[in-house]
């Protein structure tokens, strides 16, 4: 069966007290309609309709990376009104599948099991509310068939009554919902053309009504405010905590993590509290990480530790190395298996090859370092010369003592020695060592200035 998709995000969000339009707040990092889009296109359907109307050319910048068909319905008449816009582009032969934009986390399972229902039925997607309020309700006939929609607008009392709601979400032959969308009117209490109208219509017309219930109802919550948006936010970390245990992943609070973005993970991975991975993470097996870290776009190899309060992120980490606490590992950093970086040491743009320790208060940037080399306390790559960055190349074995500046460009040979306190500023040959400090003086019996009494 052909399947088109028309997602409904014409709405201005007004709740949200913002310039931005209402699919566009982010959830997890990602857009409310590109979380409704991503599973739309897991879907596979033949095209994909973006109705959009407030805000417009944003939402299509943001969305430029999907393969659309914009849809701009220029005055908000209502839901049906929305559908009704993309109907001339959809073939006779298609069932459509609405969604809406401000529904972000609706799971991909539900809506598949919707799309297997044969071509000729409306799939409704529905689910019982103890407080059904604001919703249009699902009216059954005494054998329980669907039989309408009444918003609650036009509700009286005892349809208020009704529990079972509209998610909105449906599937519909397109040859009837054209029809259909174009018998409508707006002779309700909104005066809107309803979506929700055809549902009579097709009873009429001896269609069978086929309603689903999602797993949970977070699944169908829309967002209209920021505390709904949040508490969506919770369900979403919550998903992916559960996720990630289910895996083998240990958790020491799975309240405490968020995974904003996408996270692998190898066997019997640790995580400690408050860590939060941004984008394409990958974790081997056994990594352990401490707590309070920020992790974005990383390849983390097996064994790896991170201890507490590190950030880290576009960098790829080899086995069995040792980062933290208070590490900062920035974009395009390299470290071979087994290097230590510990404690207040930044590193950007470099690779450090294996078994290479860098553990206290440095600064290694734009730099190659070889391997089983040492780099002492408080040393510096001084990498900027106020207009442009330069390379440093410290060769195998090399041993930088400590509070030392590598002024760049400039290259350690393998095996040299760097004396504490150098300021290199020439080639250093393999082997050699360095001094460039002073020679110490000493004055015996030194006697140090007494305080003047007053
Ligand atoms: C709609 C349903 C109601 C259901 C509820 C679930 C109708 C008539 N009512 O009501 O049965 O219980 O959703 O949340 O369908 N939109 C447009 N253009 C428009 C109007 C709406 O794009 O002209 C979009 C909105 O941006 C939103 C979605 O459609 O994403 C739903 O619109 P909304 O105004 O929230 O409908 P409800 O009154 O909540
Ligand atoms: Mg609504």
């Amino acid at each position: 069966m052909k399947y088109s998709i028309v997602v409904l995000a014409a709405g201005q969000g007004t709740r949200m007290c913002s310039d931005l339009p209402k699919v566009l707040h982010p959830l997890a990092d990602k857009s409310l309609v590109e979380h409704v889009l991503d599973t739309a296109v897991q879907l596979t359907p033949d095209c994909i309709y973006l109705v959009y109307g407030h805000g417009g050319e944003l939402v299509k910048a943001a969305t430029a990376h999907y393969a659309l068909s914009y849809i701009e319905q220029t005055e908000r008449l209502g839901t049906g009104h929305a559908v009704m816009q993309a109907m001339p582009d959809i073939p006779d032969n298609h069932q459509v599948m609405v969604l809406y934009g401000d529904v972000p986390l609706t799971k991909l399972e539900t809506l598949q099991k919707m799309m297997q229902l044969p071509a000729n039925t409306l799939g409704l997607l529905t689910v019982k509310l103890d407080n059904p309020t604001g919703y249009g309700r699902i009216v059954r006939t005494l054998d329980h068939k669907v039989s309408r929609i009444v918003e609650e607008k036009d509700a009286d009392v005892s349809i208020k009554k009704i529990k079972e709601v509209n998610t909105g979400i449906m599937t519909v032959p397109a040859v009837h919902l054209r029809q259909w969308l174009s018998a409508l009117k707006n002779d309700n209490a909104q005066n809107e053309y309803y979506l929700t109208d055809v549902i009579s219509q097709a009873v009429e017309a001896g269609m069978t009504v086929q309603t689903f219930e999602p797993d949970t109802l977070e699944e169908v919550q829309g967002v209209n405010d920021r505390i709904q948006l949040a508490a969506l936010e919770g369900y979403h970390r919550q998903q992916c905590a559960m996720a990630l245990m289910r895996k083998g992943v240990t958790l020491r609070d799975p309240a405490r993590i968020d995974v904003r973005g996408s996270l692998s993970t190898g066997q019997d991975v640790l995580i400690d509290v408050n860590v939060l991975f941004e984008g394409e993470v990958t974790l081997g097996h056994r990594v352990k990480i401490g707590a309070n870290t920020v992790i974005r776009n990383t390849r983390i190899g097996d064994d790896v530790e991170i201890l507490p309060n590190c950030v880290i992120e576009e960098a790829v980490i080899d086995a069995a190395c040792r980062i933290g606490p208070f590490s900062r590992i920035r974009p395009d950093t390299h470290l071979s298996t087994q290097v230590h970086v510990g404690n207040f040491v930044e590193i950007k743009k470099s690779s450090v090859a294996q078994g290479t320790k860098i553990s206290h208060l440095s600064y290694i940037g734009d730099s190659e370092v070889g391997a089983e080399v040492n780099i002492g306390a408080g040393t510096i790559t001084c990498n900027y010369d106020g207009a442009n960055k330069h390379k440093t190349i410290i060769g195998d074995h090399v041993f930088v003592g400590s509070d030392t500046q590598l002024v760049a460009p400039v290259e350690i040979g393998e095996g040299a020695t760097i004396g504490a306190g150098a300021t290199i500023t020439r080639k250093v040959e393999a082997g050699h060592l360095a001094i460039t400090r002073s020679p110490q003086k000493t004055i015996p019996n030194w006697q140090r200035p007494v305080k003047v009494k007053k």
